[in-house]
């Protein structure tokens, strides 16, 4: 038996001060599309802004449902849309943040499970990474290069192929 360790990578901004004009842009994107979220049940608004790579910003919030798991986080509204409007065109970066009502969401939101598994069908498709900025309403800001930091291990659809014969 061997054990062995995975090493995971982000870099802390103290807030969006920090980041570059580019980054922060899309966070601002990211926070004006989580006020347009539909999140009546939990009282929590996420939102996602996701920059291609021919300069277009993709944004989604969540969108719930009175039958639960029929809503959708803002991640997954924001990538299935930029994919359905621009396929084939790489995504670069997705910011995220949120903002919940009864309580100040002052540490950086992550996505869920599902939502990281997409964007792993995402950078796996495209065969590169996407930058990942995440934020609560305030505070400090995660960065991370792909979503390898959040998801090892990851499902990849390689495996699903089927050999020809
Ligand atoms: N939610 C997202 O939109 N993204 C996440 O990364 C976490 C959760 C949504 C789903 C649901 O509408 C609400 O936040 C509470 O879970």
């Amino acid at each position: 038996m061997q054990k062995k360790e995975i090493k995971l990578e982000f870099e802390e901004f103290e807030n969006e001060t920090e980041l570059t004009p580019e980054d922060r842009n899309l966070l601002i994107k990211a926070l004006e599309s989580a006020a347009r979220s539909y999140a009546p049940y939990s009282e929590f608004h996420v939102g996602a802004a996701v920059l291609l790579e021919n300069g277009e910003v993709i944004c989604g919030s969540n969108q719930e449902n009175a039958a639960y798991p029929s809503g959708l986080c803002a991640e997954r509204v924001a990538l299935f849309y930029a994919n359905s409007q621009y396929p084939g065109v790489a995504v670069k970066a997705m910011a995220i943040t949120a903002k919940a009502d009864h309580f100040v969401m002052a540490r950086p939101i992550t996505p869920c499970g599902s939502c990281r598994q997409v964007i792993a069908e995402t950078e796996n498709r495209q065969q590169s990474k996407i930058k990942l900025i995440m934020q609560g309403e305030s505070g400090p800001v995660h960065v991370m290069d792909g979503i390898k930091n959040l998801l090892p291990f990851t499902f990849y659809e390689k495996q699903l192929q089927k050999t020809k014969k």
